[in-house]
Order: C-alpha cells, then sequence, then structure tokens
C-alpha cells in the first residue's frame, strides 16, 4: 500500500487540516476519505468479492435513517480496513473525531489501538475495525443496550456474515454486551473465549479509551493486560 493510502498519512493530513482550519477544504477531504474507508482505502480495480459486497452494503448505511441517533450526527460511520482478514476489532461507536471523517476508530482510541497492533508488527490495513453502532450519540455518551441491539442488528450482523471473521475482538464492554451476553462483565471475562450468536470466535478486551483515562501504575496495568488478552 502506498504512504498516499494508509492510516498514517490520513491521520496527518485529518491533523494538518484541524489545525488549519480549512473548513472547505476539510469538507472534501471527508468525502474523498470516506469513501476510500467503506473500500479499505483501497483504489483498486479489482475487488474480492467481500470488498464488493461491503462496498454495497456500505452504499445502504450512508441513507440509513432507521433510528433518532442520526439526527444528532453528520453521518454514519462504518467500517475500514481489510475485508478479507480474518480478524475483526469491534468498538462501541464512532465519538467526534470518527463523525468527522468519517472513519471508525481515528481518534485517541483508535490510535491507541494502531500502537497496540503495531507492538505486534500488525498495521491497520491487516485488520478490519468497525462499531457495534454507526452514529455518534448526541455529546458521545455511551449507546444504550437497546441502540445497540437495533443498530448491531441492522449492519454489524450484516457486515460479519459478509466478513466471516475468524477471531473478532470485542473492544470494551459496549461491544462485549453486545456480542456476548448483558451480564458479562469486562473485568471478569476479558481474555476469555466465547462465541457469539452468529457462531464466531471472540475474545474482549479493554476498550482503549478506558486505558487513555488510566494513570501512571494503573495505565500500565492495564496496557499489559489488554497485550496479554
Ligand atoms: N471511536 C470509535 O470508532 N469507536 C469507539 O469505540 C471509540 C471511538
Amino acid at each position: 500500500m502506498d504512504f498516499e493510502e494508509s492510516p498514517a498519512c490520513k491521520q496527518y493530513f485529518a491533523s494538518k487540516i484541524r489545525k488549519a482550519g480549512m473548513k472547505g477544504k476539510a469538507r472534501e477531504h471527508q468525502l474523498d476519505f470516506s469513501t476510500r474507508c467503506f473500500t479499505g482505502g483501497h483504489t483498486r480495480e479489482i475487488m474480492s468479492l467481500k470488498e464488493e459486497q461491503l462496498q454495497s452494503l456500505a452504499g445502504e448505511l450512508t441513507s440509513c435513517r432507521s433510528c433518532p441517533l442520526r439526527e444528532d450526527c453528520k453521518a454514519p460511520v462504518g467500517w475500514y480496513g481489510c475485508a478479507d482478514s480474518p480478524l475483526v476489532f469491534i468498538g462501541e461507536g464512532p465519538g467526534g473525531v470518527e463523525d468527522d471523517y468519517g472513519c471508525p476508530l481515528i481518534g485517541p482510541s483508535g490510535q491507541l489501538l494502531d500502537k497496540a497492533l503495531w507492538s505486534v508488527q500488525i498495521t491497520r490495513d491487516r485488520v478490519l475495525t468497525s462499531n457495534i453502532i454507526k452514529c455518534r450519540p448526541r455529546g458521545n455518551r455511551t449507546p444504550t443496550l437497546a441502540e445497540a441491539d437495533f443498530c448491531g442488528k441492522i449492519w454489524l450482523e450484516r457486515e460479519l456474515a459478509i466478513l466471516q471473521p475468524k477471531v473478532i475482538v470485542a473492544l470494551g464492554t459496549v461491544a462485549l454486551h453486545y456480542l456476548g451476553e448483558p451480564s458479562m462483565r469486562i473485568t471478569r471475562q476479558r481474555g476469555q473465549w466465547f462465541q457469539t450468536r452468529q457462531g464466531f470466535d471472540c475474545i474482549a478486551t479493554y476498550h482503549p479509551s478506558y486505558i487513555l483515562r488510566q494513570y501512571g501504575k494503573e495505565q500500565v496495568q492495564a496496557k499489559w493486560q489488554v497485550y496479554h488478552d
């Protein structure tokens, strides 16, 4: 993959645009950026079957108005990465940066996820990242279980049916509750394998935002726990 198309390059430009306050230019970029994100950053002529199916799903997602969350966000945020990857990371839902740029996990949490992946020689374009809910809740609040269930059934289940991942990593409580059971606790069940309703092997770990909220020794300990998970 060219540097031009890498997540690092996109992050670089995103921060440049923000710093320069180039609003019109930013919007132009956002369009280009989200089209690329939906196709996993690829501009190849030949797409795999999964990429084609995902692209058609992305077309439907763009016009989704199935729930009130859509009214408070810029646009639904889909997935990013390699459709043929055996490894899929599922977060909670888009935050402010993701809503602005139309790509999942590119804000502070996503950047920490990148570092965790780099520590085991994986770059983001080799895996697929997505979220349980596709529209940013107003004020960045945590989505309710009902919202997660409603959105997840319409979009995530269809994504996963196309992707057929070998392993799903659930990031944090919302993903664990949706992919596993609402009675599961991230502190107890992290690092343990379970099967999702659709029969995929899944393992949960702390959400990167949880780690970012820790300080000092606690943060170091949480990072090691995620590394071991
Ligand atoms: N951004 C995302 O895309 N997902 C999260 O879970 C958090 C921030």
